[in-house]
């Protein structure tokens, strides 16, 4: 049984695989926090796990219990005002302009399976068995208002995934200024901080800090999750590594404005919260209207942050992701961005099809400029009608071309915006995000369309089913290149304006639910501008994600370490440009540029029709090899075993395991070459012990225990003369190891047992 209830003293004992969650009823009817961590046994009272006491200065609830004050109590989803000086999980504006709410338990109800959310990204199940949710209903009598609290726990994972609903049961219209998702206090604020944070061509970076007295947050206000910061953050023990340590994670399923946060108290405690942005935002709910927040998945490992990484892919590959591509290895793709940006013909494009055909690429993507008059960035967003100048015989013609030599066909769209310079600007001005009489700002030369209208909405599915519908298209790439600024709708009521961008999700989140039902065919990558909208709500409709516009393998190894703390390499776009680097101008070697893509959806952003015979050869050995070990690329167990963010990050390794440990390959890279270097050795992981491994092109072979523990020594391509080429020495490099069982020993469920 997942869920343990106490009735008389109303305790929840939530259990996963190897966690437990404990969550009771407070004397004034709060949800009080008890535990969170590693599993332990249950019980019929866990209340002695949290402690009252008076201080002097406290304010407190009941005047004969000066122990009982919210300021010092753990709670679940806190409230503002009662005696709680931190910062509140919700805030209610009222008509009188009260803020305060006295939500109190009413009833719970435990529910086989996990229920949608209505017109939002979210976890599922397929099979009811999989997971049990709790909802526990408390009333605000005041107010009339209802808030479900929602705690799904899976049997066989450790994660618990968590949402809130406010209903309006009362008879005015309510201001919500603030709902998160979800809200919890740990007892003890000795935690390391972990975030993903950057920029444009540098997105999910790690950075780590010890949290420190007051509020650390990261947050977005840009009108998607943004690549300055990803909507997640992991508390860890000191000491915490990849391998070993008590990790917590939290993550949004959301795509748009956020903030994620923790205060750490007076009391040393360590508040965690995390929801859409309560910054800019407020929600009108009238009588009858209820408001769902997105959901937050927390998932905690004693495994350091590969185990808690593991929890995440695992959930997000097989309940997030949906569709017929969700398990189904993804092709290897040719782009023409790179090659071409907008200067292309129908010639070029099947030029540069025929010959990556020839190589193996097994999808073939025109990306932007192929509609209206795009001949550079400044027109034609919005004009979803193929560019006769340069396809004059339309779409239909190519795509069977692309398909006669054996590639199937991906397109470009950026559905979400419109150029000023546009035929659908020109008929509708009224449909971008804006703020009358105020100069609406630009970026890229566009308008972000106002997808809180639904009529915009129904107006770009309609374009997007037509072309869609007109040739075999197997692939969309959903670009989105700019953040939102002068935030407002023309269709919306004053009181309504703060509700923009949160509407705005909504329309996108129905835009791709009717795109993804439709053409369930079609293999959806999310982009934006590269990695700014890269996050588990985009994951529920899109399986895979243009990981950054910086292809640069140097880059590639922190934005891909990074984002692998979270996001399965199944939904990360790596791909091969040429060089110079066209984001950063380095030159670095096809293969180390190859063996850092191949840790993703792999693909080739370049001119194949430029490439010598040479290169050519080297392109189509490394599609062959991919293929080979595609499903371990694409689904195999990732580690991360060295950090490009430690120890001035000249080295990063990684490596993916195939599940019953047969199978792996290993990656070492070296950034800067150092003279009469020092030897190295990476300690691999995820082995079977016991197993005996033939590593590609060495002479011995290797047990499983060897190479954990005692390591697998690398080259160092010096030998004092530097005479080799770039690929085996020098700035750089990379070296892959392929490990096959010899013996077929124990499996690797033998060894866990
Ligand atoms: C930004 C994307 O990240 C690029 O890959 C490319 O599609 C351009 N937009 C096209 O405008």
């Amino acid at each position: 049984m997942a869920i343990h209830i106490t009735e008389d003293s109303r305790q929840f004992h939530l259990q996963g695989k190897n966690i437990s969650y404990i969550i009771h009823v407070l004397k004034n009817g709060q949800i009080g926090h008890l535990y969170y961590g590693k599993k332990v046994r249950d019980r019929d009272d866990f209340s002695h796990l949290s402690k009252e006491e008076f201080r002097v200065t406290s304010s407190y609830v009941y005047e004969d219990d000066p122990a009982f004050s919210l300021d010092m109590i753990p709670q679940d989803y806190p409230g503002y005002g009662t005696s709680d000086y931190r910062e509140p999980a919700f805030h209610i504006r009222q008509p009188d302009g009260s803020r305060i709410s006295n939500f109190a338990y009413s009833s719970h109800r435990v529910t086989p399976g996990k229920p949608s959310l209505d017109g939002l990204p979210a976890t599922y199940v397929e099979e009811e068995s999989e997971a049990v949710t709790l909802t526990i209903t408390l009333m605000d009598d005041h107010t009339g208002m209802k808030l479900d609290l929602l705690y799904t726990v899976y049997h066989d994972k450790d994660v618990i995934v968590r949402s809130a609903r406010f209903t309006n049961e009362g008879s005015v219209s309510y201001q919500l200024d603030r709902a998160l998702s979800a809200s919890m206090d740990f007892p003890d604020s000795n935690f390391e901080w972990v975030q993903l944070s950057g920029g444009w061509s540098r997105e999910r970076h790690v950075h780590t800090q010890p949290l420190h007295p007051g509020i650390q947050k990261i947050q977005s206000t840009r009108g998607t999750s943004s690549a300055q910061h990803n909507p997640f953050i992991a508390v860890q023990r000191p000491g915490t590594t990849e391998h070993y340590g008590d990790v917590y994670g939290f993550s949004l399923v959301y795509s748009g404005n956020f903030s994620g946060q923790i205060e750490v108290d007076q009391y040393e405690r360590a508040r965690v919260s995390m929801g859409i942005n309560p910054f800019d935002f407020s929600w009108k709910l009238e009588p009858g209207g209820s408001f769902q927040t997105p959901e937050l998945v927390s998932a905690f490992s004693s495994h350091g942050r590969n185990g808690l990484s593991h929890l995440y892919h695992d959930l997000y590959q097989k309940r997030l992701a949906r569709g017929r591509w969700r398990d189904q290895e993804r092709p290897v793709l040719i782009n023409n961005w790179e090659a071409t940006y907008f200067d292309f013909d129908e010639q070029k494009l099947q030029s540069i099809a025929e010959q990556s055909s020839r190589l193996g690429v097994e999808l073939f993507v025109l990306d932007d400029g192929w509609f209206g008059r795009r001949n550079d960035d400044t027109t034609s967003l919005g004009d979803w009608f193929v560019d006769e100048a340069k396809l004059p015989n339309g779409l239909k013609p190519l795509v069977e071309k692309v398909n006669d030599t054996g590639m199937a066909f991906g397109l470009w769209f950026e559905p979400e915006m419109v150029s000023k310079q546009s035929e659908l600007y020109e008929a509708h001005p009224d449909w971008i995000i804006q703020v009358a009489g105020r100069h609406p700002s630009t970026g890229r030369h566009q308008l972000v369309l106002d997808f809180s209208n639904p009529e915009v909405v129904d107006y770009i599915y309609d374009r997007m089913k037509t072309i869609l519908s007109e040739a075999n298209i197997e692939y969309v790439k959903w670009d989105m290149n700019r953040y939102m600024t002068e935030i407002g709708s023309a269709r919306l009521a004053s009181d309504q304006q703060m509700e923009v961008p949160h509407r705005y999700m909504l329309g996108v989140y129905d835009l791709y639910e009717r795109l993804t039902t439709e053409f369930p065919h079609i293999l959806f990558e999310s982009c934006a501008s590269g990695g700014a909208r890269f996050d588990p709500g985009m994951l529920y409709y899109a399986p895979q994600g243009w990981t950054s516009d910086d292809t640069d393998a140097v880059e590639r190894l922190a934005i891909q370490y990074g984002t692998s703390m979270v996001y399965p390499l199944s939904s990360m776009g790596a791909h091969i440009s040429a060089v110079p680097n066209h984001q950063v101008k380095r030159v670095t070697s096809l293969k180390t540029r190859g063996d850092v893509a191949f840790f993703g959806a792999f693909g080739y952003e370049l001119d194949v029709t430029k490439m010598n015979e040479e290169e050519k050869e080297r392109m189509s050995e490394q599609i062959t090899f991919y293929k080979q070990h595609r499903t371990l690329f694409q689904f195999g167990t990732f580690y991360r075993l060295t950090s490009p963010f430690e120890k001035g990050g000249n080295e990063t390794a990684w490596m993916v395991v195939s599940e019953d440990g047969q199978r792996a390959v290993a990656a070492s890279y070296q950034v800067l070459a150092r003279p009469n270097p020092g030897f190295r050795r990476i300690q691999l992981t995820g082995l079977n012990p016991e197993t005996e491994y033939k590593i590609e092109g060495l002479e011995r072979t290797y047990y499983g225990d060897e190479l954990m523990h005692a390591g697998l020594p690398l080259e160092s391509g010096y030998d004092g003369s530097q005479t080799g080429g770039l690929e085996e020495s020098g700035d750089f490099t990379s070296q892959l190891f392929v490990l096959t069982a010899v013996t077929n020993s124990t499996t690797m469920d033998e060894v866990e047992k």
